[in-house]
Parts: structure tokens; C-alpha cells; sequence
């Protein structure tokens, strides 16, 4: 069953050594470079925590775990990694870290509804003509909240699928289905439409918008916070 892992970075700052002690040295420096403090907890912490909640799933120690990424930086776990390791994928925004861990592929993404969300011709590059109608018709109190929800619903997607924001990000479109939940309508690109995706809005609190997109058939998803 999908598991996603919520990480409050505020909290788990204050464990900040001990977070970074579990880094690689490439980790380490990298997290030295950030210019913000905001950024390199965030940062920090959702490495830490990723490797962590990985290793406990597997049974193993967090240390040796070796992690790789594909050509468009998606990360995944070595392959020959004992047990079979599972899907994963992480976002961070605001005070959250999300992590999904799921034994199909999974995409997930959250965003903190930010005021300029509401401006919608700055996001009009990114819509396909359906969701463009969707934020065009919401209130004007509600626009951001709506744009945030399908910008999270189509980067979790195309996280799903590996490619990022190098797709084409209008030749996808997702919609609300006949029971509310979002579907996948197009992607002019068949390497989705090809296999079975599922999408779940994630409640994660009043500020924040998050989406899961797994492959298959529906499974029940668990939401669960973080704790060391
Ligand atoms: C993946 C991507 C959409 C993330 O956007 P974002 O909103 O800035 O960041 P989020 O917080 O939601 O997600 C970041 C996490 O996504 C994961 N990620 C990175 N690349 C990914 C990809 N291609 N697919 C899925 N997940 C990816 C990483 O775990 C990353 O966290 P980390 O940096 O702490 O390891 C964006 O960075 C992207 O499109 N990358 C691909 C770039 C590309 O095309 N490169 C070409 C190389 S040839």
C-alpha cells in the first residue's frame, strides 16, 4: 500500500546535527552551499528522513543504502539492493517534506498556495486548455488554492513518470473525473497514457497543496507524520 510520509522540517530541524551526520559527503557539501538556512534544513532533513524511512521499510541499516538517479535526476535505490528496494519519490515546500514510498512507481508533490498563484496569466505556460477553463471559472478568492492544486496534481505526474519539468507541461491535462478525483484526460506524449495512473489530492494542512500519483489499479493510501 502507498505510504506517504509527511516530515515537519521545523520540528526535525532541531535535530539538525544528527540529521546531517546521516548524509553522504556529497550530501554534506552540497547542503553547506545553500545560501538560506530555510533551504538547507529543508534540504537536510528530507535527505535524512528519505534515507531513514527507506532503510526502516527494508529492514536495514540507513547507511548502507546507496542511492542513484536517472537521466532526469529521479532517484531510486541501486538496483541489486536486497530486499527488492521499493518506489519512492520526495518534494518539499513550505514546512513540509513529503516522501512516498509505494512497491508500483510513484510521483508526489506539495506546494505552498502562494498569493501569486492567483496572477493566472503568469501560469498560463503551463496549462492545458481544460485546467486553464478550471482556474478561469474558480472565485477569485479560491484562484490560488485551485492553480496550486493542478500545479501539484501535474508535477506529481510527471515525477510519476520520471521526466520532470522537461515535458511539455501544457500537452498534459488532468481533470476532475465523475466522482471528483482527479484523472489523467491527455498527454500527447503516450509514454503515460500508455500505463494506469491514479491520483490522490493529499490533505496535508490549510496552507499547503498535495498531490500522489501511483501506478495501477486504486490501493488505499496511508498518510502518516514523520517521527524519529
Ligand atoms: C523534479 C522537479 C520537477 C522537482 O521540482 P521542484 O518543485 O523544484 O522540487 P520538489 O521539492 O517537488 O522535488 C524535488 C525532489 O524531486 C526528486 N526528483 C528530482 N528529479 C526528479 C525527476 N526527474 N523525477 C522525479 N523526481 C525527481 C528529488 O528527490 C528531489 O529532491 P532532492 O533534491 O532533495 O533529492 C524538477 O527539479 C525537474 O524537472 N527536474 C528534472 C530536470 C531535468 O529535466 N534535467 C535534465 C537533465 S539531462
Amino acid at each position: 500500500m502507498p505510504e506517504v510520509w509527511k516530515v515537519d522540517v521545523a520540528v526535525e530541524a532541531r535535530r539538525f546535527d544528527a540529521h546531517v551526520a546521516g548524509l553522504t559527503a556529497d550530501e554534506a557539501a552540497r547542503a553547506a552551499r545553500f545560501h538560506r538556512n530555510e533551504d538547507r534544513e529543508r534540504f537536510v532533513v528530507g535527505r535524512s528522513t528519505r534515507r531513514l524511512l527507506l532503510a526502516r521499510r527494508l529492514g536495514v541499516d540507513a547507511e548502507t543504502l546507496v542511492f542513484v538517479e536517472s537521466h532526469y535526476g529521479k532517484p531510486a535505490l541501486r538496483p541489486g539492493t536486497q530486499p527488492l528496494p521499493p518506489h519512492f519519490n520526495s518534494s518539499h515546500s513550505g514546512r513540509w517534506v513529503l516522501h512516498a514510498i509505494a512497491d508500483v512507481e510513484v510521483g508526489v508533490d506539495v506546494e505552498r498556495v502562494r498569493p501569486d498563484f492567483a496572477r493566472i496569466d503568469d501560469f498560463l505556460w503551463v496549462l492545458s486548455p481544460d485546467e486553464r477553463r478550471l482556474v478561469q471559472a474558480a472565485p477569485e478568492s479560491c484562484r490560488a488554492a485551485t492553480l496550486a492544486t493542478v500545479w501539484v496534481r501535474k508535477e506529481a505526474y510527471v515525477k510519476a513518470l520520471g521526466e520532470g519539468l522537461s515535458r511539455s507541461l501544457p500537452d498534459i491535462g488532468i481533470v476532475s473525473g465523475s466522482n471528483g478525483e482527479p484523472v489523467l484526460a491527455c498527454d500527447r506524449n503516450a509514454g503515460g497514457t500508455g500505463r494506469r495512473w491514479r491520483f490522490t489530492d493529499l490533505g496535508i494542512d490549510n496552507l499547503h497543496k498535495a498531490c500522489l500519483v501511483h501506478e495501477g489499479a486504486a490501493r488505499p493510501i496511508v498518510v502518516r507524520k514523520f517521527a524519529a
